[in-house]
């Protein structure tokens, strides 16, 4: 039997090409420390830009190379016959993925829709609803914004009411969340929106409490899990919300443009899907994949994603993301001009998070990062925050977190 170590290793050295355009490197380290060897493996491989130190993976990911390959494996395969190939042959693994994508998920494989990306999933949800003029809708300003438009468009087309939740990143205690979400439900509430991993701050949320008080007050609970999927150890089992959707080129590492829905079996067929099916109301969850011609080279890819994704195994994808996180926070965050919009405590914080200089805009620090030190980041600017999102990924090195460290050491000195 190979550990998990030398497989790793192994994998890596089979799948790596022997030449890659100048622009491109095959990563190694020399200077992190021996108990790093799995991650350097795992570095390797990852083919990745000499040009700069990307830090902003929570935007999308990298595909390790073996995803990369069936990408192009398939695509060769779909070109020699687009019309046989795609619907015949790759088409018929749609089944078999469902099914793995729902164990990882944790719903049945009859919940699960495949899908280009959250985007695409939540807006089938809020779209699809039938809520009447005075319905509310819970939410807060932290919600993704192509989800709050969303529920904007149907607050002005259809006259339902949003209720905003006053939040105040970081937030550290899950019972005063709580009962933010508590105090905003009223007896017209119908849907309660909520995001489990804040893209701006890498917040958790706690979705169960909120969930099981969505559910206490008869309403319906829609979960973005775009940063959850992959990143934090959880299943939808855990945390028992109606709706929910995530991208899978996020923190599974899959194709760009591939994502998934996923909707409690007794609601399925009262969601009206945003593109017209023969029997829009049935309860088949396949009612959702009605979006005509897309990439299956690219859905089916996702089979290898998964492969890499269980090679390494959530636990310790999610450890490596925190230990990572932690490494660059504890170095930074007792200096004078540094605050934190995210928490250091891991009940509220997942592996990303951001900072903010004091006296220095956003906007400047990023173009600093850039311009100085070759670190492409996130600029997050929303309600209070004015602040950079670090996002590294498991093949991020530490030597990489070094230069980082050393940056925000002379912006804000
Ligand atoms: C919380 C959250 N929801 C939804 C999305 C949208 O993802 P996509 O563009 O893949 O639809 C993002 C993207 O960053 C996100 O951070």
């Amino acid at each position: 039997m190979l550990s998990r170590k030398d497989f790793i290793y192994r994998s890596a050295m089979s799948v790596l090409p022997l030449s890659l355009a100048p622009a491109i490197v095959r990563c190694s380290e020399n200077n992190v420390d021996a108990q790093d060897d799995a991650w350097i493996n795992m570095r390797k491989q990852f083919i990745v830009s000499n040009e700069f130190i990307n830090l902003n993976n929570g935007a999308v990911s990298p595909q390790p190379y073996p995803v990369q390959q069936a990408h192009e494996a398939n695509l060769k395969l779909a070109n020699a016959g687009p019309s046989y190939f795609m619907w015949r042959k790759l088409d018929q693994q749609r089944e078999p993925l469902r099914k793995r994508l729902a164990a990882l998920f944790g719903c049945d494989a009859e919940e699960l829709a495949l899908n280009r990306n959250t985007t695409e999933g939540l807006n089938s949800i809020i779209a699809g609803l039938t809520l009447q003029r005075g319905d509310e809708v819970v939410l807060c300003k932290y919600d993704y914004p192509n989800m709050l438009n969303a529920w904007q468009q149907r607050a002005q087309r259809d006259g339902i009411v949003l209720k905003w939740v006053e939040l105040k990143l970081p937030e550290e205690s899950a019972d005063e969340i709580v009962a933010k979400y508590k105090e905003a439900i009223t007896p017209e509430t119908k849907i309660v929106h909520v995001t489990h991993v804040l893209n701006w701050t890498g917040q958790i949320m706690p979705v169960k409490q909120i969930a099981n008080l969505a559910h206490a007050n008869g309403c319906e609970v829609v979960l973005d899990a775009a940063h959850s999927f992959a990143h934090i150890d959880f299943k939808l089992s855990d945390v028992e919300v109606d709706y929910a959707a995530t991208s899978l080129h996020k923190w599974l590492c899959a194709p760009f443009g591939t994502g998934m829905l996923y909707i409690r079996k007794e609601k399925i067929k009262s969601i009206w899907p945003a593109f017209a099916s023969p029997d829009s109301l049935t309860g088949n969850i396949r009612k959702f994949e009605n979006i005509g011609t897309r990439s299956f080279a690219a859905e089916m890819a996702i089979n290898s994603a998964i492969d890499f994704h269980e090679i390494i195994g959530i636990q310790k994808k999610e450890e490596r993301l925190r230990y990572l996180k932690n490494y660059w926070c504890e170095q930074v965050k007792s200096l004078p001009k540094i605050h934190f919009y995210s928490s250091m405590k891991k009940e509220y914080c997942s592996g990303m998070a951001t900072f903010g200089i004091q006296g220095i805009d956003a906007t400047q620090i990023d173009t600093r990062l850039m311009n100085e030190f070759k670190i492409h980041a996130s600029v997050v600017k929303v309600e209070q925050l004015n602040g950079i999102r670090i996002s590294p990924h498991i093949y991020t090195s530490l030597s990489e977190l070094d230069v980082l460290v050393k940056a925000i050491k002379t912006l804000s000195a």
